[in-house]
């Protein structure tokens, strides 16, 4: 198991209110973190903000979840504010979130966006690879659709391989969400495969030959339920079913 300690960089362009002062420099915060310590159920992380270029002193505030106010630090100097504060899990992954303010003596007022900081505070491996198989003929030649999801945590980067361990193709969409990958279907067949793999764990759906032998004739065909293993073992050819869409 390698659980990588990431650190996690937000720039952020900023949310700048309307004043109706001349503003000489454009003011903007950047929120970064670096997870210090893990501990069972959370771990301490220092989180950095910082707004160069706002007139000094500056008080800085970090919020959670909730727009609650979790520290507060003025600062007299360029450098950034750190704030040290343990994070507990909660219930869902995506409530822990946090952002900056810098509120310079004069000046604007900025707040950095918001920091999700589950990555490293949900760490669970890969499981339930499942793919879905489809084969579609809409008029601009025959395409496979494959679209590929499991659960885990840091978000998952999925990859279409071939039987050599060949990558066709990779994705990593936004935590949660499945990965879609089409192409257009050639002569030749191929054995592919989903992976799925974050900072913890690696996983694969199984060996699947596409096209599957003879093709099906018609506008749309479903070739696959979902195709769910534990790791790609065997190799064979795996639930292609066919029905057609209306
Ligand atoms: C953070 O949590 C750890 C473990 O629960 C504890 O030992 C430590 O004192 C806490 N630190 C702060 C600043 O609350
Ligand atoms: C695969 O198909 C099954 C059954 O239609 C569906 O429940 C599942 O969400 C699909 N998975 C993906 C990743 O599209
Ligand atoms: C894949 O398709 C599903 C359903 O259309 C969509 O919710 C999801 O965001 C897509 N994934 C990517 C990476 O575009």
């Amino acid at each position: 198991m390698r659980l990588r300690l990431l650190i996690c960089l937000a720039t952020l362009a900023t949310s700048s209110f309307s004043m109706e002062r001349e503003v000489e420099i454009t003011p903007e915060i950047s929120i970064a973190y670096k997870v210090l310590e893990v501990f069972p159920k959370g771990c301490r992380v220092l989180i950095t903000c910082h707004s160069p270029h706002a007139p000094l002193p500056i008080t800085y505030s970090l919020w959670g979840s909730g727009d609650t106010e979790v520290a507060k630090k003025t600062i007299k100097t360029q450098d950034p504010a750190s704030f040290s504060i343990n994070v507990t899990r909660k219930s869902r992954p995506d409530l822990l979130t946090y952002f900056c303010q810098a509120a310079p003596t004069r000046g604007l007022r900025v707040v950095s966006t918001k920091l999700q900081m589950y990555w490293e505070l949900w760490a669970n491996p890969v499981s339930q690879v499942q793919a879905n198989f489809t084969l579609l003929d809409e008029g601009s030649g025959p395409r496979v659709e494959v679209s590929c999801q499991a659960f885990g945590s840091p978000p998952i980067t999925y990859s279409l391989i071939g039987k050599n361990g060949h990558v066709y193709m990779q994705q990593k969409p936004t935590y949660g969400q499945p990965a879609n990958f089409s192409f257009p279907l050639t002569e030749t067949s191929d054995w592919l495969q989903c992976q799925a793999e974050n900072d913890i764990s690696v996983q694969s759906s199984p060996l699947t030959l596409v096209p599957p032998g003879q093709l099906p004739r018609g506008p749309t065909f479903m070739l696959a339920g979902s195709l769910t293993s534990i790791a790609a073992i065997t190799s064979g050819m795996l639930g292609w079913t066919k029905w057609t869409r209306l």
